[in-house]
């Protein structure tokens, strides 16, 4: 069942990437204003994820912000996240994103990061599963596709919405739990 699973996983990442692939512009490193990174400009999110100190990176949005989580909610539609976690994050064929159980953690900076970068260049850069659901495998590098940081934060507030896990897990456990 569970090699099932992560088959099925496995053929929705291989779909995704070539579909993907297009998508991933030469023109955002083209375009000249996103070179000198003001604090507050818009980025990519692997500019962001690169320009930011391990840690640092917080979510502008709140999840009661009813507007930025229905951004998010289609923006988290539009570049396919729901093919596999599901429409709502719940997990579908890949691992949930709305449950306690956190990978590398669950704290912004982290999910930020796993997102933009995918699982291979996050664990390139020393991070390790700390935990595990039931369905494992590798996260593409999604900061390819998804446009901005503004859209990846959105996103992100959406999965925070519409989680359903420990209240005190909600952005990783506590050391003790
Ligand atoms: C091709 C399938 C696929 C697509 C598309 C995909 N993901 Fe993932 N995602 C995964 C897999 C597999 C993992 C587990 C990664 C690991 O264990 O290294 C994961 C992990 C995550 C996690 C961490 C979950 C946890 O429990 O710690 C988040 C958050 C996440 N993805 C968000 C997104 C968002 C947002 C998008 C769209 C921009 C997206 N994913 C698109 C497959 C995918």
């Amino acid at each position: 069942m569970l090699k099932k699973t992560l088959v099925l996983c496995l053929a929705v990442l291989a779909a995704s990437l070539s579909y993907a692939q297009p998508a991933a512009p030469d023109g955002a490193q083209a375009k000249p204003e996103a070179a000198p990174a003001a604090a507050g400009a818009t980025m990519t999110p692997v500019q962001r994820a690169d320009s930011a100190a391990k840690g640092s990176l917080k979510n502008p949005y709140k999840d009661d912000d009813a507007a930025a989580v229905a951004a998010g909610s289609k923006l988290y539609l539009n570049y396919g996240c729901n093919g596999c976690h599901g429409g709502t994050g719940g997990g579908g064929m890949c691992p949930p994103l709305t449950n306690d159980t956190w990978i590398y953690g669950g704290d912004d900076d982290t999910l930020f990061r796993l997102v933009a970068y995918g699982t291979d260049t996050l664990q390139g850069k020393g991070y390790s599963r700390k935990a595990q659901e039931n369905v494992v495998g590798p996260m593409p590098q999604m900061g390819q596709v998804v446009k901005t940081d503004d859209d990846l934060w959105r996103i992100l507030v959406f999965v925070r919405a519409n989680y359903h896990g420990a209240p005190e897990c909600k952005f990783g456990c506590p050391p003790n739990s």
